[in-house]
């Protein structure tokens, strides 16, 4: 408890020294990414449990091996067309890019490279220790990088890393619409609304039509991510999965407080200003931002479908099918994976996984049936 208390306390210093360089005010993606990613304090910079049970949140890789088996099919037909690797964006703890390359390796697919881009060293040790219990002909094809590649053709995943990205907040009140941001009030960081300076989140809100008090996230860090992956894509195709909505449901006028939330030993909670360095923040994502970055940067917008669809399209069901019911202690597991992963009250319809491509002309088969572009 002493130890948590001065922990805190130095937290809330650094904080003040923040405060203290912008004006007494931050807004709110700046807290953000100081509260993930500050070198010390940050949460993801932490070398803490983040993933499964001894953690705060489980992902889809988490679940089952399934989930990167089958994203490998997909993987393999890009690299039949493209050639070229693997970059995986916030690999969290490696075990999707460990499934992935085992699921290659089993088809006899063969990578140039899986690259791992990870800006947490905490979970890039992670990483390395997952690797290294492959076996060294899969092993050697992996490797960091600490800058995107350049000229790079293959494929980009990213699995929950846009929901990471720092996103501003918005508050409409009787004053009209204002920027929320954080100050420091006796000891504690506490909420505080602006007037908004930053063009880009009036242009974000402009022509919403939502009545007050309502609150709201615009992530504009999604375009300067998705401006760099473009830079760095020759050719291939980025898939990013995440949870998230189009923009009428993202901003549709009943999600009165937004999606903005905190994970911490897998209880959700609104509060990120408590339990500073220690809660995973997170937003949803709006997917039409995202599509719309996209396409600005020249990337063609190529399949966007639910993770159930995703996976069905890609032969989860398949997999399935091959473990044997009879092999009580490798179907349960397998069978109650499936039910998260592809259950529309789990994890099947709130996540989506969207394809951004760049000199790929075939249709990917993940996005084979029940495409929803039109919905963006
Ligand atoms: C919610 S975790 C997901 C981890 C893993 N992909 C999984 O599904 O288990 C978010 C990951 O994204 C990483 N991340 C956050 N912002 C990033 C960025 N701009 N570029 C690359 N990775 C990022 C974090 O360090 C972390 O590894």
């Amino acid at each position: 408890m002493t130890e948590d208390l001065s922990d805190q306390a130095a937290i809330l210093v650094m904080f003040k020294a923040h405060l203290a360089e912008n004006n007494n005010w931050l807004d709110f993606a700046s807290f953000m990414h100081h509260a993930l990613f500050d070198p010390k304090y940050g949460y993801y910079m932490r070398d803490t449990y983040k993933f499964g049970s001894r953690g705060d949140f489980i992902t889809a890789p988490e679940i089952s091996d399934l989930f990167g088996r089958t994203v490998a099919k997909q993987c393999a037909q890009i690299i039949q067309m493209t050639g070229g690797s693997i970059l995986e964006l916030g690999g969290g703890s490696g075990v999707l890019g460990s499934d992935i390359l085992l699921e290659l390796d089993r088809m006899d697919h063969t990578l140039d490279e899986y690259l791992f881009f990870e800006p947490s060293a905490a979970l890039t040790g992670r990483q390395k220790d997952r690797i290294a219990r492959l076996a060294p002909n899969i092993r050697s094809r992996v490797r960091w990088v600490s800058e995107l590649p350049k000229n790079f053709t293959g494929i980009i995943l990213a699995n929950e890393v846009f929901d990471a990205l720092p996103v501003h907040l918005l508050s409409l009140n009787v004053n009209g619409w204002q920027e929320r941001g954080v100050v420091v009030d006796n000891e504690s960081l506490v909420w505080q609304d602006r007037p908004i300076e930053d063009e880009r989140l009036y242009h974000a809100i402009d022509g919403l039509d939502v009545n007050f008090p309502y609150v709201t996230e615009v992530c504009l860090a999604v375009n300067s991510l998705v401006n760099e992956l473009s830079q760095s894509l020759d050719v291939g195709a980025i898939l990013a999965f995440d949870y998230g909505y189009e923009h009428s449901s993202y901003y549709h006028p009943n999600r009165r407080d937004g999606t903005l939330s905190c994970h911490y030993q897998h209880k959700v909670d609104s509060d990120p200003l408590e339990r500073l360095g220690h809660k995973d923040i997170t937003a949803h994502v709006d997917f039409s931002r995202l599509a719309h970055a996209a396409h600005d940067v020249g990337l063609e917008v190529s399949g966007y479908v639910s993770q159930a669809d995703f996976l069905v399209n890609c032969g989860f069901t398949d997999l399935l099918a091959a473990i044997d019911p009879e092999q009580m202690d490798a179907y349960l597991p397998a069978a109650s994976a499936a039910q998260k992963l592809l259950s529309p009250t789990v994890m099947g319809e709130m996540f989506k996984v969207i394809s951004l491509t760049r000199g790929i002309n075939e249709p990917l088969f993940g996005f084979s049936h029940r495409d929803r572009r039109h919905m963006l």
